[in-house]
């Protein structure tokens, strides 16, 4: 399979130092500690969710991992530049040209073309020549099944395809890795797949990925591994299949049982719901 990224590896003797690792993170808004001793690693090539009640610190991680937020203590690095340390404006920018961040709400510029969202910041921030970051938007485009659309602008298109062009525009800056803080939570339920498929291809051709989703059964299917979080600290962490399937913390158990339960209960009400993977968790394991 065809990847167009350039930095993924794929020597086998590659020292097994992680692309992104967090160790001992503290960070507090206020008097609020919101993470509590992080430590996480992700390796070039990995797929990563991380899982956890609303307000336990997914989203925060993640704008760590991009700098926008410096912790109190510990330390996060980036492929070995430490991310907690950055001083100048220049060196953030640096570090946000190498990790792509794709949200819920996808921002695309509403005045600019979908073709034209996807060249700006190539050119402007990266310099590229803009024939040839034309001719990488197209590629980008059919790549999230959007070839038809490069004219259009975003008020015409679904949600679903907005977010498709997002993911094509963080592509565009040929990051090392690609965060995606639930990018499916605002879609209508018959968009999600749709938006699903391009991350599961992503993942498949090797794109390194850290996922915050409430999408559990495509985080099983597509994650090399999975952290749990709850009220800041990782309660537990492990290959995706042992974590879904033999749960060792009651808490993961419970939040697993719960968020499966509710899964299901949103798919009887809505039979367009494409359920992603088969449910492997045996939910008469635990005791809730
Ligand atoms: N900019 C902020 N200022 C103050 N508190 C914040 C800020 N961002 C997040 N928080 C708080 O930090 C906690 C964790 O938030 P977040 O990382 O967004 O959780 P999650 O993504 O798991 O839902 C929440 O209690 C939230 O209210
Ligand atoms: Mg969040």
């Amino acid at each position: 399979m065809r990847s167009v990224e350039p930095f993924v590896s794929t020597a086998a003797n590659d020292a097994p130092r992680p692309l992104v690792s967090l160790r001992d993170v503290h960070l507090s808004f206020g008097a609020n500690p919101v993470l509590n001793g992080i430590d996480l690693d992700v390796f070039r090539g990995q797929a990563v969710s991380i899982i956890g009640p609303s307000g336990s610190g997914k989203s925060t991680i993640l704008r760590c991992i991009t700098g926008l937020l410096k912790p109190q203590s510990g330390t996060i690095e980036v492929d070995g530049t430490r991310v907690d340390r950055l001083a100048s404006e220049h060196d953030e920018i640096a570090l946000r040209k190498r990790v792509g961040f794709v949200f819920q709400q996808y921002n695309l510029f509403p005045h600019l073309s979908v073709l034209d969202n996807l060249v700006a910041a190539p050119v402007r921030i990266l310099g590229r020549d803009k024939k040839s970051a034309i001719r990488h938007a197209h590629e980008l485009l059919a790549r999230v099944r959007l070839a038809d659309k490069a004219h259009a602008y975003p008020g015409q298109l679904s949600g679903g395809q907005q977010q498709r062009v997002a993911i094509a525009r963080a592509l565009a800056m040929q990051p090392d890795l690609i965060l995606f803080d639930e990018v499916t939570s605002a879609l209508d339920p018959e968009m999600v797949g749709e938006v699903l498929n391009v991350i599961r291809d992503l993942v498949r051709d090797g794109m390194t990925c850290v996922l915050v989703t409430h999408e559990m059964r495509f985080a099983e299917e597509v994650s090399d591994a999975v952290f749990f979080t709850e009220a800041g600290v990782i309660v537990e962490h492990g290959p995706a299949a042992r974590v879904f399937r033999e749960p060792a913390s009651p808490r993961t158990q419970a939040f697993l049982a719960r968020s499966l339960a509710v899964g299901s209960d949103a798919r009887s009400r809505d039979s367009s719901v494409v359920v992603h993977a088969p449910i492997k968790l045996d939910l008469s394991k635990f005791a809730v």
